[in-house]
């Protein structure tokens, strides 16, 4: 194992995700975490990067405890200031703020011997880091040797190679330093002899104690699964790690895809064995939705109505829990929430950093006063799919293109009415099945079918048809922050318009949409 101290440097996860895919086991824990209360020991330590300055009064410091482990240690960015300070509360030279891409040179002899640090094996002479730091080191901490300079940094890379200390000013977890993960290797594999053979399987497993170690012998969890692949990677997690002491519970807003109550309860109760409660509440829901336009107004009455409808199942859950022999109350929450989203939550409080939690279910575990449990945090949504796969999860599942909580209500613009709820379904599932039969469906990250306001003129046969108008979307994007428009083949659209005339009834016009975002978002409100 090896492992990270987490200074609360946004990148602190990469660390982990780097080690992983070497096949390399860590841990991430607290910078402030006592050396004497690991429940491991690590081949080696890394020291994070985070935002503070070593010398301000309220810095995070690690515990001393951690130099008499005598295994190799490896600082990055703040984590190299904390290594230095360590040998010599004198070592910064003061701010000095760089960010951005830098060269690196590699020096090559200590004094007049010639000298590579283990650190740098095999990599270039010259290679490109990314810098993001506020200090910067003044002098040599005692012992200590430089191993590589940057432009703005004589100490870019420090090595204290008797006894394994090594520091780095850059980021090597950030893909703005291709050869970062070469540097990893070498601290992990190389200096450290941390095994490469951990894998998906081996997370499982680990991830089933933890969950199990917090819940308890009796402890129960509830959640809500949507039919896409965070909540159902989560779900069956749960449910390996505790079976039916997990509660899914799935709410049909009358603005799901076409059959997907259906589909979803198929596969996750007889398909993954999950607990799952399917709570039809789609004339609620759409009651609720007549006659409003505003796309927040109609957010805001899926997301209301949403937790009122799981609130009093979960009390309904909750009271019949009591009465089961074995198990006892339902004091957790399962959120699938994934690490973009925790990065984007990130803030920081006092001397350690602390990560608010991404309510995508708006705050429903607080209000219940429930405890949340998060088994994706760390992982990144590829991760989650090779995770889903490894679980057994149907691979059309797995690769689901996402699907937003307020549903087709945001792909309808204006009134959300049965009849246009229903044209949108059975035009979406046609172009979804032309997706996938013309081999598309993967290289696409998200499709749907969309309804305009108002209606346009056609002709069907002899007559006038003053019909509804259909917007097709497909885009590519690998972070949803920024996306184009897809190139279809033109008979592939062809053939999705022809089968919406023939097979939904009532649509004049179909248009594609051929925005990108930005100027343009994902969804049409
Ligand atoms: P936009 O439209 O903002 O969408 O470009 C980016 C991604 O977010 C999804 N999306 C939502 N998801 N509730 C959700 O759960 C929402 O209100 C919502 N709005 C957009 C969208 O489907 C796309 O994947």
């Amino acid at each position: 194992t090896i492992l990270v101290l987490d200074f609360g440097s946004q990148y602190t996860h990469l660390i982990t995700r780097r080690l992983r895919e070497l096949n390399i086991y860590s841990e991430m824990l607290p910078c402030t975490q006592k050396i004497a209360d690991l429940p491991f020991t690590p081949k080696g330590v890394i020291l994070s990067g985070g935002p503070y300055s070593v010398y301000a009064p309220d810095a995070p410091h690690v515990d001393p405890a951690v130099f008499d482990l005598d295994v190799p240690i490896l600082g990055i960015c703040y984590g190299l200031q904390e290594l230095a300070w360590h040998h010599g509360k004198d070592v910064l030279a003061g701010e000095k703020r760089e960010y951005g891409h830098a060269a690196l040179q590699l020096e090559k002899h200590v004094g007049s011997e010639a000298h590579v640090s283990k650190l740098f094996e095999g990599l270039p002479d010259d290679m490109d880091v990314w810098m993001s730091h506020g200090d910067k080191l003044g002098r040599l901490p005692d012992g200590f040797v430089t191993v590589a300079t940057s432009a703005n940094s004589s100490f870019a890379g420090i090595a204290h190679e008797r006894k394994e200390y090594y520091g780095v000013q850059f980021h090597p977890e950030v893909t703005h330093t291709p050869r970062g993960v070469d540097l990893l290797r070498n601290f992990a594999a190389g200096i450290c002899k941390a095994r490469q053979d951990w894998t998906m399987a081996s997370f499982v497993d680990k991830e089933i104690i933890r969950i199990r170690a917090l819940v308890g012998e009796k402890g129960q969890c509830i959640g809500a699964v949507s039919g896409g692949v965070d909540s159902t990677v989560a779900a069956k997690l749960m449910q390996k790690a505790i079976g039916d002491r997990f509660h899914a519970v799935m709410v049909d807003n009358g603005v799901l895809r076409k059959n997907e109550a259906a589909t979803v309860e198929k596969t996750l109760t007889a398909g993954l064995g999950i607990n799952l409660t399917v709570l039809d509440r789609s004339s609620l829901f759409l009651d609720r939705l007549a006659g409003v336009t505003d796309p927040e107004k109609k957010r805001k009455i899926i997301g209301n109505t949403f937790y009122e409808v799981f609130q009093t199942e979960a009390d309904k859950i909750a009271k019949e829990a009591e009465n089961t022999p074995n198990a006892g109350k339902i004091e957790w929450f399962l959120q699938g929430t994934l690490y973009p989203d925790v990065i984007e939550s990130i803030s920081f409080k006092g001397p350690s950093a602390t990560i608010k939690t991404h309510h995508n279910v708006g705050g429903l575990p607080e209000k219940m006063s429930l405890k949340l449990i998060e088994p994706l945090r760390e992982l990144f949504k590829d991760e989650v799919r090779e995770l889903g796969t490894s679980l057994g999860i149907p691979e059309d599942l797995v690769w689901r293109h996402p699907f937003p909580g307020p549903g087709i209500a945001i792909r309808i613009i204006g009134e959300v009415t049965p009849e246009k709820v229903r044209i949108v379904q059975e035009a979406d599932l046609i172009f979804i099945e032309e997706i996938r039969r013309a081999g598309l469906y993967r290289k696409i990250s998200q499709a749907f079918a969309a309804l305009f306001e108002g209606k346009a003129v056609g002709v069907v046969g002899d007559q006038r048809l003053h019909g509804h108008i259909v917007g097709l979307r497909a885009v590519q994007t690998s972070d949803f922050m920024t996306a184009d428009a897809f190139e279809f083949e033109w008979k592939v659209l062809r053939e999705v318009r022809n089968r919406i005339g023939n097979e939904v009834g009532g649509v004049a016009r179909v248009f594609y949409e051929i925005s990108s975002k930005p100027p343009a978002t994902i969804e049409l409100e």
